[in-house]
């Protein structure tokens, strides 16, 4: 039994006695003991794959910040891996694959993957589920598979992502088969994230920005609505970064709630969005201000959506060189607000 099930009342559509608060990747980054334990290591990979470690990463956040909700530490990157596309992560800078998908050949050596190719990820939200002993939910993650696409295509980070955008005019054929076999293969690690423990589930479409709106409907929102319909069992979040174009389509996804960045206008997500429950959406960058302007700031975006069923978050992942402490004030702040 979950003694703080705040987050999953709001994600159904239910009035909270507040508004519940996490933070996009509060796990890792920020946290000088995410980084004593990792520097122990050879790399972010032995990490993802160690589950009591992951599982212990895991939980720091709601011990050191008191967010009310754990998310499993883990990367979007696993699926590609597990499709048979493995990534390095490389100190400062980042993810890259060897090996990209650039022709239809390229698909041979791919598969669907399967949950048990994932069995590392399933085993860290286990043993974080006995660990916390129902202190509060856990929220079990992919990406969205135009996000996922995105870096097999390309082989590393980008501004512009403009290979994988390439091949939807080059070669769409291919492009929606790839998008297919990662669609099945993250139906099945979702579904296996569930059954380890899951209570909730976010899909992180991080480059949704990149691309036109008529698009994103065909080769990123038609894929995520696949998944969003296929997980019936626990509540699910979208979280399209950049996709402001698309909000109005959002309604007609099968999910629970729509995270917002920083950029999307909070009055117009509502007035678009009355059935969801809306996520996010402080700018990052307020989190380098003095205590005092992050509790106006965390004020102000609280009243912007009053009335709303709200999850309180920022707009994207907090930045590395953010004070804990001030992560923490943002996180008091929402805690103690009473409308
Ligand atoms: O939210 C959490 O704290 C849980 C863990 C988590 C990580 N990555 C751990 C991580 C989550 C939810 C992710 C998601 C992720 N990974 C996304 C979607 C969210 C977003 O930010 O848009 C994306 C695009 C990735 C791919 C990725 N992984 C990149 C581009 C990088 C390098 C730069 C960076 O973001 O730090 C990573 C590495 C990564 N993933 C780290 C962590 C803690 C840092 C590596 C390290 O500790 O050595």
């Amino acid at each position: 039994m979950l003694k703080n099930d705040l987050i999953l009342r709001a994600a159904r559509g239910e009035k909270t006695e507040r508004t519940p608060v996490w933070v996009m990747r509060q796990a890792g980054r920020i946290l000088p003991e995410y980084r004593a334990v990792r520097n122990g290591l050879s790399g972010f990979k032995e990490l993802v794959e160690t589950p009591e470690l992951a599982a212990e990463v895991t939980i720091q956040p709601v011990d050191i910040l008191g967010v009310d909700a754990a998310i499993i530490f883990s990367d979007i990157l696993v699926i590609p891996e597990a499709m048979g596309l493995p990534y390095e992560m490389v100190e400062k800078t980042g993810p890259i694959f060897r090996k990209t998908v650039a022709a239809t050949e390229d698909l041979a050596s791919l598969k669907v993957a399967k949950a048990e190719d994932l069995s590392y990820t399933l085993e860290a939200i286990k043993m974080t589920k006995q660990a916390l002993s129902g202190r509060v939910p856990i929220i079990g993650f992919a990406g969205a598979p135009w996000t996922i696409f995105a870096y097999m295509v390309e082989g590393s980070g980008s501004k512009t992502f403009s290979r994988p955008r390439k091949m939807l005019y080059t070669d769409p054929e291919l492009a929606h088969r790839l998008l297919d076999t990662i669609t099945q293969s993250t139906i099945a690690y979702l579904k296996g994230q569930i059954a380890a423990g899951a209570d909730m589930v976010q899909i992180f479409d991080s480059w949704a920005g990149v691309l036109p709106p008529e698009q994103y409907q065909k080769f990123s929102l038609a894929y995520i609505e696949k998944i969003a319909a296929a997980i019936t069992e626990v509540p699910v979040t979208v979280f399209a970064k950049g996709a402001f174009f698309a909000l109005a389509e959002m309604a007609n996804i099968s999910c629970n709630t729509v995270g917002l960045d920083w950029n999307m206008d909070v009055k117009e997500a509502r007035k678009l969005l009355p059935e969801k429950t809306l996520q996010g959406n402080m700018d990052p960058c307020a989190l380098y201000g003095t205590f005092d302007q992050i509790k106006s700031e965390t004020i102000k975006m609280l009243k912007a959506f009053e009335g709303h069923p709200h999850i309180a978050n920022l707009g994207h992942g907090v930045y590395p060189d953010t004070d804990p402490d001030k992560v923490r004030c943002f996180i008091d702040t929402v805690k103690e607000y009473r409308s």
